[in-house]
C-alpha cells in the first residue's frame, strides 16, 4: 500500500471527477491521502474532504504565497481547524522567495507562528521551501530541540541541508519531478536519504512523473514516484511502500481503520 502525504484535491481542476480519482487511487493501492491546505478558505474544503472520502487526511495551514494579508489573529482559527478529527499536520507553510506574491517578513512571521502552534497542539509541520534554503535552515536550526516534527516536502535543497535534516531525524519527500531526464543531482540526493527519512507525495495536481509529465498529476501516479524510489535504492517497490507508509502513519497518527475488501 502507498501513502500520498500530498495532493491539492481542492484544486478546481479536479472538479467533479474526485470520486474516480479517489477510485482509481484505491485500485492503484493507494490506502491514504494526505490533502495540505494553502489558506483559510481551502483549510475549510480540506475538512470537508476528510468528511467525505475515508481515506483521505487533512492539514490546515497558510502557505507562503498566501500570507501576504497574514496577521496573528489567524493562528486562532487555524487552531480551531487542526482540532477537527482528521486534521494530521499543519501545513503547507514555510517559505518562497522565487514568486514575490508576499513580503519575506509577512512570510516568516506566518511560518514561525505556525510552527509554535503545531509545537503547541504536538502535530508535525508540512514545510514548502523555495529559494529560501538559507532562511529556513535557520528558523529549524533554532527549533532544534523542541520537538518539532517537520516533513520537507518536494525537497530541491541541497544535499549538505538534506543530511543536516535527517540528522536532526526529520522527514524528506519528492515529487514526480524525480523522473524526470536532467533530474540527475535530485536522484543522487534521493539515494542518500534512509528510506527511514521517507515519505512518498505527488504534490497533485502538479509535478506530474514521466510517462504522464505535462498532465494533471493525481494521487494514483504516487507508484511512480515510488518506483524510482525503489530504483534508486535497490529495493522492491513493495519494501518502498511498506517503509513510508509506516513512516507516513507513525509521523501523522494515521490509523488504519478495520475495513472490508473494498
Ligand atoms: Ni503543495
Amino acid at each position: 500500500m502507498f501513502i500520498d502525504t500530498h495532493a491539492h484535491l481542492f484544486y478546481s481542476n479536479f472538479d467533479g471527477e474526485l470520486d474516480e480519482i479517489i477510485s482509481r487511487a484505491k485500485n492503484d493501492s493507494v490506502d491514504y491521502i494526505l490533502v495540505p491546505a494553502t489558506d483559510m478558505k481551502t483549510s475549510e474544503q480540506v475538512i470537508e474532504l476528510t468528511k467525505k472520502y475515508e481515506m483521505v487526511y487533512g492539514a490546515v495551514g497558510v502557505h507562503p504565497h498566501d500570507t501576504k494579508d497574514w496577521n496573528s489573529s489567524f493562528i486562532n482559527e487555524i487552531e480551531r481547524l487542526a482540532k477537527q478529527e482528521k486534521i494530521s499536520a499543519i501545513g503547507e507553510i514555510g517559505l518562497d522567495y522565487y514568486y514575490d506574491f508576499s513580503p519575506k517578513e509577512k512570510q516568516i512571521d506566518a511560518f514561525k507562528s505556525q510552527i509554535e502552534l503545531a509545537l503547541k497542539l504536538d502535530l508535525p509541520v508540512i514545510i514548502h521551501n523555495r529559494d529560501s534554503d538559507e532562511d529556513i535552515m535557520n528558523i529549524i536550526r533554532s527549533y532544534s530541540g523542541s520537538g518539532l516534527k517537520a516533513q520537507f516536502h518536494c525537497f530541491n535543497g541541497s544535499l549538505e541541508d538534506a543530511k543536516e535534516l535527517i540528522g536532526m531525524n526529520y522527514m524528506l519527500s519528492f515529487t514526480g519531478n524525480i523522473t524526470f531526464k536532467k533530474a540527475d543531482s535530485l536522484r543522487s540526493i534521493v539515494q542518500n536519504i534512509p528510506t527511514e527519512n521517507l515519505l512518498l507525495e505527488t504534490d497533485s495536481p502538479f509535478m506530474t512523473p514521466d510517462p504522464h509529465r505535462g498532465k494533471r498529476n493525481e494521487p494514483s501516479y504516487v507508484k511512480l514516484v515510488a518506483q524510482k524510489i525503489a530504483e534508486l535504492h535497490n529495493l522492491r517497490i513493495e519494501d518502498v511502500a511498506k517503509i513510508t507508509s509506516s513512516n507516513a502513519i507513525k509521523m501523522f497518527g494515521i490509523l488504519k481503520k478495520t475495513e472490508t475488501a473494498s
